[in-house]
């Protein structure tokens, strides 16, 4: 690429988009992306190049195609080298911000359409998988060492799935090579079913149990069925990210409802109900809770059944974590306590099988249907769109759900979930300035930061800073949709040797880190 055309097109783009160089400088260090002022200045005058990955960053902030922008596409063409006065003139054909596609020139003289993603996404975050975790992979093809401990999936660090689940799928690998019955097949669900009796969920029959490629995939169903632009639905904060995602995604308005700290992180009943209009449609609970650990007991449930009946609201619930309660604890499933409404209850063999790839969950429809019966109807219809969900996933549901329960024996005294949050509790508390509350399910702890101390004004920049650094991986409290810059989420799956490491790391990160502004 040349230097000339690459400065010639970068300061058309900036001009066009209104951006000066400390503003790339800015949007860079917002990304993870290292670009000082004096980069800038040199792509600017044309004395040196970026490379590849801060290419397709200046693309992106500038909206245009890196292609088009380091002059790939024909720079050394006499037709290209007649498109560089149009550029000097800032007229280069870098798009304007709401335009899904635009033309750019190529080779032939002629013009190029590019693609933008839909506008439908400007506002979903998914950040489990997102900017801090981008810069870990470039730190990692780099050759660096990451400790990841930003996804709650149990397989990398050692879980096993039970031997009897991987025997009967391949047994019945070779009956499972067509499509099932949408809603899955007959035997997974009438395992599930009889699962819903043992958890005390009424009004359910086979009918009302439909399987889905991990409970990811019908979740996004029940929003994309249920939202209508400007619909409103109650989800927590902080929150299991995908939930607020996929209700923007539908069109709907996620209206977050705070989950207290104070309170061993419980739902607020007080804010729920100040934050329910006449478009609230339904609310969503996460129980046990990704990212707090929180188990909800049953006084909470019932007073969040009696707001739901108050205001004829849908309850979903995701229960995915119900098999992983600590310290003899019950879990409640709230569609128990409801069967006079309307209730969606979610799980699936990914944490408690560990199992998280084969992709294999299930929604359950409980109490009164009576009327839902469009709401169904549009289930059914996007639930048939998809054809069906994994077959061979859904070949050992009945074996999972039935028999010893292995992973029963990880959750007590002694097995390795139980052991590993005994130790990162008390490693993080012990941390000067991070407290947190003990977390009773699923292996996620929620730590609070003294932003004081540390002076922290933005949390995915400690992200940031703390994985530069340490070579750590976590996600920061607004991944979660948290709006205070004071949490982060650590996935406590690794043995204990590793967390010791991961924690004395944090710690020594820690004892000096004060947040540059
Ligand atoms: C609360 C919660 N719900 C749903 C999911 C997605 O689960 P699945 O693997 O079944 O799609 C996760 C995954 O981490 C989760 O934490």
């Amino acid at each position: 690429m040349s230097k000339e055309l690459f400065a010639q097109r970068l300061k058309a783009s900036m001009e066009k988009q209104h951006m000066k160089q400390i503003d790339l400088v800015r949007a860079a260090e917002t990304r993870g992306i290292k670009l000082g002022k004096s980069h800038v200045s040199q792509y600017v005058s044309g004395k040196t190049l970026p490379r590849a990955d801060v290419l397709h960053f200046l693309a992106d902030a500038l909206h245009t195609d890196p292609d088009w922008l380091s002059g790939m596409n024909g720079s050394e063409t006499a037709a290209e080298a007649q498109m560089e006065p149009k550029a000097q003139n800032g007229q280069a054909p870098a798009p304007d911000k709401p335009a899904d596609i635009q033309k750019n020139s190529n080779p032939g003289g002629k013009t190029m359409r590019t693609f933008k993603k839909s506008s439908k996404l400007d506002n979903v975050l998914y950040d489990v998988r997102g900017p801090v975790v981008e810069e870990a992979n470039r730190m990692e093809e780099e050759g660096t060492n990451v400790l990841k401990l930003n996804i709650g999936n149990p397989a990398p660090f050692g879980f096993r799935t039970p031997d009897e689940v991987i025997y009967d799928m391949r047994q019945q690998l070779t009956d499972c090579e067509g499509y099932s019955a949408a809603k899955g097949l007959f035997a997974a669900r009438k395992a599930i079913m009889q699962y819903a009796q043992l958890k005390n969920i009424p009004n359910v029959t086979i009918n009302d149990i439909y399987t889905g490629n991990g409970v990811s995939e019908l979740i996004n169903l029940c929003m994309s069925a249920l939202l209508d632009t400007g619909d409103e639905i109650l989800i927590p904060s902080p929150d299991y990210p995908l939930w607020t995602a996929c209700a923007t995604l539908a069109g709907g308005t996620a209206v977050h409802y705070i989950c207290d700290e104070q309170s061993e992180w419980y739902p607020d009943i007080d804010d729920i109900k100040k934050k329910i209009t006449d478009r609230t449609k339904a609310i969503v609970l996460i129980n046990p809770n990704n990212p707090t650990g929180a188990l909800y007991p049953r006084e909470v449930l019932q007073k969040i059944v009696d707001v739901a009946r108050e205001h004829q609201l849908i309850i979903f619930s995701d229960e995915i974590y119900d098999r992983l309660v600590m310290d003899g604890e019950e879990h409640v499933s709230i569609a128990s306590l409801a069967p006079d409404l309307f209730c969606v209850t979610f799980s699936g063999l990914s944490k408690s099988h560990m199992i998280a790839g084969f992709r294999i969950g299930w929604m359950i429809l409980s109490g009164n249907k009576r009327h839902v019966k469009d709401y169904i109807e549009g289930l059914n219809m996007l639930s048939n769109m998809r054809l069906c969900s994994n077959v061979p996933a859904q070949s050992i549901v009945q074996t999972a759900l039935g028999g010893h329960q292995s992973v029963k024996d990880y959750i007590v005294p002694g097995g390795r979930i139980y052991e590993q949050r005994e130790f990162i509790y008390k490693a993080l508390t012990d941390i000067p300035g991070v407290t947190a509350v003990k977390p009773k399910a699923a292996f996620y702890i929620f730590p609070k930061l003294d932003t004081k101390k540390f002076n922290i004004v933005n949390d995915e920049q400690f992200a940031l800073d703390l994985l530069r650094e340490k070579k750590i991986l976590i996600i920061h409290g607004g991944g979660f949709n948290w709006k205070q810059p004071d949490h982060f989420r650590v996935v406590y799956l690794p043995r204990i040797e590793i967390l010791e490491k991961a924690a004395t790391k944090i710690g020594d990160f820690l004892s000096t880190y004060q947040q540059q502004i």
